[in-house]
């Protein structure tokens, strides 16, 4: 029997050299030292072993049952250490490496170039409002003094999504839209997007304007001067000029284009200025008395000015942009240099 012992030592000790895995060791300790074991079994015929040799018999089982458990013990043991070191090395952070840089984001330059405008003219006392992108008819054009079929319908050409709704081509409905729910004195500034079925190198199908609208009593267009002029320093300088050059919209009685001073040659004349010396830079006038009559302001009492100016224009001629399209482009190199 004792002889038998020795065997299943041997047995036991071979398997666990060959053992690996945490399972094996496992199944090899199920095997030998669990409640049904080969070992335990051995163990549980003791009554079969010669009275006098059964101490020896019952000390050499324990001993190798202690011995077996020991060697199984402490492989498990190393394989828990290896799979800590092992996460530990998969994990490791190396300290000393440089952090990795956080790009910043940034607002786009025709962003940029809005904050600034509505910020000069927050100056003035103007608040900012906005209106539907997808408008009536009867806002973009009717009210503003546009009638359906006449010719000045052909200044903007238009997006149309049903008969009377389009997408708005210019800004100036919002003037509508906020005399109708306020009494004056008003004093807003609209900035947003506009649409028109164009594209080339100055024109995109969208782009973005700011209308201004003010109306109290006694404005005259001096008023509108000195706002624009005040605006145009703050904007681009103190010494550039301006000019007012007559000229025509439906909904401002007298009308005038507003031209600045070429910020790229001061006046001298080159490629972006057409050796002209100036900038045509809005639109603007007094408010045509038959708009007031549309909103209910009584045009005998009220006056006001109103002006219109493209917002890529001025951005491209505050940057020295030559193509509008590179806007819309999302091209980063272009969009992080602003
Ligand atoms: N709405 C005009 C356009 O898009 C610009 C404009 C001109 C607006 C004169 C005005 C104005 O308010 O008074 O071409």
């Amino acid at each position: 029997m004792i002889e038998d012992l020795d065997d299943l030592q041997k047995k036991a000790e071979d398997e666990i050299g060959a053992a690996g895995t945490e399972s094996e060791f496992l199944a090899i300790r199920t095997r030998y030292l669990g409640r049904k074991g080969l070992l335990t079994g051995v163990l549980r015929n003791v009554g079969q072993v010669e009275p006098e040799k059964r101490p020896l018999f019952g000390k050499r089982c324990n001993e190798i049952k202690e011995a077996l458990s020991e060697k199984i013990e402490k492989a498990l043991e190393r394989i828990a250490d290896l799979e800590k070191e092992e996460i530990f090395l998969r994990d490791r952070i190396d300290v000393t490496l440089p952090g990795r840089k956080i790009k910043y984001g940034r607002s786009h330059p025709i962003s940029q170039v809005c904050r600034e405008i509505c910020h000069i003219f927050a100056g003035f006392g103007f608040a900012v409002v906005e209106g539907p992108e997808v408008e009536l008819d009867y806002y973009n054009f009717e009210a503003l003094n546009i009638p359906k079929n006449h010719p000045a319908r052909d200044m903007q050409d238009t997006f149309y999504i049903e008969d009377n709704i389009v997408l708005r081509t210019h800004t100036s409905p919002v003037q509508i839209r906020t005399m109708e729910k306020q009494r004056p004195p008003v004093r807003i500034l609209s900035p947003g997007r506009v649409y028109r079925p164009d594209s080339d190198i100055s024109h995109t199908p969208m782009f973005h304007q700011i209308e201004g609208l003010l109306v109290d009593r006694g404005i005259t267009f001096g008023d509108l001067k000195g706002v624009l002029t005040s605006f145009v320093s703050q904007m681009f300088g103190a010494d550039i000029s301006l000019r007012f050059r007559p000229s025509f919209f439906p909904f401002t009685e007298p009308s005038a284009e507003v031209d600045m001073q070429c910020v790229m040659c001061r006046g001298e004349g080159c490629r972006v200025c057409s050796h002209s010396g100036w900038l045509e830079i809005l639109g603007s006038g007094m408010v045509d008395p038959e708009v007031f009559k549309n909103v209910g302001y009584d045009p005998e009492e009220f006056t006001g000015f109103a002006f219109g100016l493209g917002l890529e224009r001025i951005a491209m001629l505050k940057y020295g942009i030559s193509d509008i399209r590179l806007f819309f482009e999302n091209n980063m190199r272009f969009l992080e240099q602003f």
